[in-house]
């Protein structure tokens, strides 16, 4: 297996050569070391993590210390995978030196390789100011969660040529700003191809159909872990909700029983 660390400048060289950059959101350690083990390119440590492990109802409650701990889990598994963190909401959107300070706290501290923020227009010149310490920023348009209530829930975005024109600005902007990949979220394929042949960065998409760089799910989705609702894009590859509640209720049984442990 190729052992050699993903860089940023590897991701370009695999957008340059057409080969597709595989992604996944990771919590903890364990995840970390199987996505490391599994070959693929990148642990999103995403903000998700509020929801899916937290239990919230959306990404808005997450919090620097959340981010800086489950970060830091990932990274201690994570060692060919690049990690990258998201920054949660708030953090960088108030203040460009608090948004720096932030950004550095999840690479210095946690041990991130890249951070990612959502958003276009003056989340650009946020951007602009981390990638000008050295720290690598992916940005994230369309569907951003972290708008959610702005959007009016979790719907594709760019679908009237005004919106879609908007987000291919965006994506031009961020590029511009120093960005060196952008997560297309829930939007149309023909709009998600038409911004990946447009810009020199890697485009990872989620509900952006197959002609981006690469592609993200949130892996309690794609491993059938999170009950409560699953986007309709999803390809799930295991059903581990099932399988762990079938385990729990034979261990149950087994101690109510006195079959475990054997005398
Ligand atoms: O928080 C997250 O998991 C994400 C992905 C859905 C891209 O941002």
């Amino acid at each position: 297996m190729d052992t050699k660390p993903v860089t940023v400048p590897r991701l370009m060289e695999m957008k340059s050569r057409g080969e597709k950059i595989s992604v996944l959101t990771a919590y903890d350690y364990a995840w970390g070391r199987l996505i490391d083990e599994a070959g693929i390119d990148v642990a999103l440590v995403g903000d998700s993590l509020g929801m899916v492990v937290l239990g919230y109802d959306s990404t808005l409650q997450v919090t620097m210390s959340d981010m800086l701990r489950h970060t830091a889990a990932v990274a201690r598994g994570a060692k060919r995978a690049m990690v990258v963190a998201d920054m949660p909401f708030l953090s960088y959107q108030v203040d460009d030196d608090e948004a720096v300070m932030n950004a550095g706290r999840l690479v210095a501290e946690a041990g991130a390789q890249a951070v990612k923020l959502e958003g276009g227009g003056p989340v650009a010149e946020i951007v602009e100011r981390i990638v000008s310490v050295g720290i690598p920023v992916w940005g994230h348009v369309g569907m951003t969660p972290q708008s959610v209530h702005q959007f009016g829930g979790y719907r594709m975005q760019g679908k009237d040529e005004k919106n879609a024109e908007r987000i291919k600005r965006e994506a031009i902007e961020l590029q511009e700003a120093g960005a060196c990949a952008i997560v297309l979220e829930l939007i149309p394929s023909e709009l998600a191809r038409e911004i990946t042949e447009s810009l020199d960065i890697p485009t990872i998409g989620i509900g952006a159909g197959p002609y981006c760089d690469g592609q993200v799910l949130v892996t309690h989705d794609m491993l059938g872990m999170y009950d409560k609702f699953v986007p309709s894009f999803v390809k799930q590859y295991a059903n581990l909700w099932e399988a762990t509640l079938r385990a729990f209720k034979a261990y149950n049984q087994d101690v109510k029983s006195g079959k475990f442990p054997r005398k």
